[in-house]
């Protein structure tokens, strides 16, 4: 693929722009049935889906479907364009047929619609999975997350680092100044630049591993998604999921470099990978890797264990089944053997630097269950709340979507377990007692937390200071956990 001549890369924006050729309008040509199936990789509901030979049905079979479609019906979806577009490498047009070289597919948040040009995805109808070693990604789950994690605050400078087709950078760009994207695949770079030029934006493309291309400078949101498959890093790398680097060895370098990259109150953002030793737990390891001067909210969502990890990935390269299958996965156990590894975390790392002057707060938990999504601002209130300081004076109000969820036999007096739930957010649970859930139903943002404790003494017959000792530590760690905030109701 060439660099992007601007105004062909404009003339092909208007060409899906007048095919209609947006997520809603693709989602329901295909209908649910044959979505569901392009899902597993299959293509033949999809094909009887399009076969009206219009522009949108062409763009489909041609791209989504990997399908060859006529010369005639190219240049209609294409008008004008496929010679060029196949000079780029975008297409190949010969024997009055035109085929997708990569794949270009519409690509939409709730407020936003985008155009992203990437590597065609391998393995469709049971093809092999095989892709080269500078394979372009285009959106997957994992960049999904990281864009449903970063903040969208309006900033001056974001960073996009391991850049990839340049997804994240689709997104800063709507609320940063200046966006500087990097990668070390030269191929992500100019399909980068392809994507910027057909959503008419600008990114400030940077080739260089990790921090080498920004050194010196800093930024107010950093975003990566970066290639944290946890290997011996011996053999074939693909470029897009292998750093080179032993173990989690990328993801340690990324999260003890931010720091020195991030203004004061700017956050960065990580989805990655965590190797679980057998002497260590997760949270300690990760600890290890913090600095003082950020807030840090370390979330482990998912935790497989070593066979199925191995699997994953060896599936993910294509090489299930294949030559050499039954080495590879014995070496790589034995490697996770020799380590100590005894599972693999996946999970979001969220750093907010708060300054040399202030102290970091931090969390580090295992929350495997639904959130809802995008959970960014939910990952910025739970920095806000860490520096709340909770006393007698303060006012706070039960969050409005928490309920309360009793357990115990039916009929009996006192419920063996309470439950305070959230129904939004990060949706986290917390086992209470009944002073607890009291204090917590309490709080309706007029009375002060001295004068719930006052007449919880008074009802229950409790020494106020001793009550006061043992529930305060508590009312701080639900305002930490997001379940009461300061003042008014708030979500
Ligand atoms: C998992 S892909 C993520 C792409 C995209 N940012 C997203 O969110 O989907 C990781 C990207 O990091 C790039 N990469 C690999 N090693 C890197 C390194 N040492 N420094 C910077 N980028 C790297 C890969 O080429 C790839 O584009």
């Amino acid at each position: 693929m060439t660099s992007p001549d601007p105004s062909l890369a404009l003339a092909l924006r208007d060409a899906l722009a007048a095919a209609d050729y947006t997520v809603d309008v693709v989602d329901t040509l295909l209908g649910e049935t044959a979505r569901a199936a392009l899902q597993r990789s299959e293509t033949t509901p999809a094909l009887r889906r399009t076969t009206d030979g219009s522009p949108l049905a062409t763009l489909v079979r041609l791209f989504l479907l990997q399908a060859p479609v006529t010369r005639p019906e190219a240049d209609r979806a294409v008008a004008g364009l496929v010679e060029d577009l196949a000079g780029a490498g975008l297409l190949a047009a010969s024997g009055g047929e035109v085929r997708a070289l990569l794949d270009c597919r519409p690509y939409a948040d709730d407020d936003h619609d985008w155009w992203v040009v990437s590597d065609l995805t391998p393995g469709l109808d049971g093809q092999p999975l095989r892709v080269g070693r500078d394979h372009v990604l285009g959106v997957t789950p994992a960049s999904t997350s990281l864009t449903q994690l970063t903040t969208r605050r309006a900033v001056p400078r974001a960073l996009d680092l391991g850049t990839g087709c340049g997804v994240q950078s689709l997104h800063l760009v709507r609320h940063a100044d200046h966006v500087v994207a990097t990668d070390v695949n030269p191929r992500a770079l100019t399909m980068a630049a392809w994507n910027a030029a057909l959503n008419r934006i600008e990114i400030d493309l940077r080739d260089g591993s990790l921090w080498e291309p920004v050194a010196g400078e800093t930024f107010d949101v950093i975003a990566s998604n970066p290639p944290f498959v946890i290997s011996p890093a011996t053999g074939d790398r693909l470029v897009y999921r292998d750093s080179g680097l032993p173990g989690d060895r990328v993801v340690e370098t990324i999260v003890r470099e931010a720091p020195g990259h991030l203004n004061d109150g700017g956050w960065c953002h990580v989805v990655a990978s965590w190797a679980i030793r057998r002497d260590l737990p997760w949270g300690e390891r990760v600890g290890g890797w913090l600095a003082d001067d950020c807030d840090a909210l370390v979330v482990q969502r998912e935790v497989l264990d070593p066979p199925a990890y191995v699997e994953l990935w060896l599936k993910d390269a294509g090489r299930h089944g294949g030559p050499g299958y039954a080495e590879a996965y014995d070496a790589w156990l034995r490697w996770f053997d020799d380590q100590g590894i005894e599972a693999l975390g996946f999970g979001w790392i969220n750093l907010r630097k708060a300054g040399s002057a202030v102290e970091g707060a931090r969390e580090l938990f295992d929350h495997p269950y639904a959130v809802e999504q995008p959970i960014a601002s939910e990952i910025e209130a739970w920095a806000t709340a860490q520096h709340v300081t909770v006393e007698d004076s303060t006012r706070l109000s039960l969050r409005v979507d928490v309920v309360q969820e009793t357990y115990g036999e039916p009929g009996a007096e006192h419920p063996e377990t309470i439950v305070l739930r959230q129904r939004r957010g990060l949706c986290r649970a917390r086992q209470v007692d009944t002073v607890e859930a009291a204090l917590a139903g309490a709080s309706d943002g007029e009375l002060t937390v001295g004068q719930i404790l006052d007449a919880l003494a008074q009802l229950l017959d409790r020494d106020r200071d001793e009550l006061s000792a043992a529930y305060l530590p508590a009312v701080r760690s639900l305002v930490r956990e997001g379940f009461l905030s300061v003042g008014a109701t708030t979500l």
